[in-house]
């Protein structure tokens, strides 16, 4: 069989990481996450000192990034000219300051290119997955990286379910305080990312997955039974 591409959009707490990348472990794919690469761009230009709304400058910037990121969904790690930076980009810095970034045109096109290149290398029987495969993720895999991958699924899910998992994975907790506190970050982020790419309703072909009643299992066995019917 040829290798199977498995393309998954959505907003911010949606769960499409931490769903994908199971997803990913099942189906011996490897696991790409593109937030990771407009979160590292985000950090190298921030370490290197280059002003976020110097948009030549950051263009760049990102165009020299050191990027070595990982695709094994065991161990996706996230190194940049030498220093791992896996845990320094889920800092909330950098969580603020992605969008900024993220909507440099420029910065867009050399990550979307970058992007095409890891999965085509999925694709040949040498790279991390013998061949057999990936499963991208972000917000614009579906309709503008890979718009021709054989699943192409958007993983939405409601606004109260979104802030609350995104409380509980920063804070700890759901409670009205922690959901208080995500509250700004998380919507303002999804509506600057709204400018330039299309992640809130399914292109035509996407499968929209709603994922505001499932649990995280559930959500995963959802994303295998699509994949299974192209399969
Ligand atoms: O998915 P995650 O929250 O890690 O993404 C971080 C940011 O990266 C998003 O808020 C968005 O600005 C940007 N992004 C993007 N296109 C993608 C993936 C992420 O613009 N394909």
């Amino acid at each position: 069989m040829s290798a199977l591409v498995v393309a998954v959009d959505g907003p911010s707490g949606s769960g499409k990481s931490s769903v994908s990348r199971e997803a990913a472990r099942r189906l011996g794919l490897a696991y790409l996450d593109t937030g990771a690469m407009y979160r590292a761009a985000t950090w190298w230009c921030l370490h290197t000192g280059v002003p976020l709304d110097d948009q030549a400058a950051v263009a760049r910037c990102v165009r020299e990034l050191p990027l070595d990121q990982g695709v094994d969904p065991d161990a996706p790690h996230v190194v940049v000219a030498g220093t791992d930076i896996a845990d320094a980009i889920r800092e909330t810095a950098i969580s603020a300051a992605v969008s900024a970034v993220a909507t440099n045109l420029a910065v867009r096109d050399e990550l979307r290119r970058r992007q095409r290149a890891a999965i085509a290398t999925q694709s040949v029987a040498t790279s991390f997955s013998h061949g057999r495969g990936i499963v991208a993720e972000g917000r614009d895999i579906t309709t503008v990286v890979a718009p021709d991958a054989d699943v192409r699924i958007l993983l939405t899910a409601s606004q109260e379910a979104r802030l609350a998992r995104r409380a509980r994975d920063v804070h700890g907790s759901d409670d009205e305080a922690a959901v208080a506190a995500t509250h700004d970050q998380v919507l303002r982020r999804d509506a600057d990312d709204s400018t330039v790419a299309q992640f809130h309703v399914a292109a035509d072909g996407v499968v929209t997955l709603d994922s505001s009643d499932l649990d995280f299992e559930e959500t995963v066995e959802a994303v295998l039974a699509i994949v299974a019917q192209v399969t």
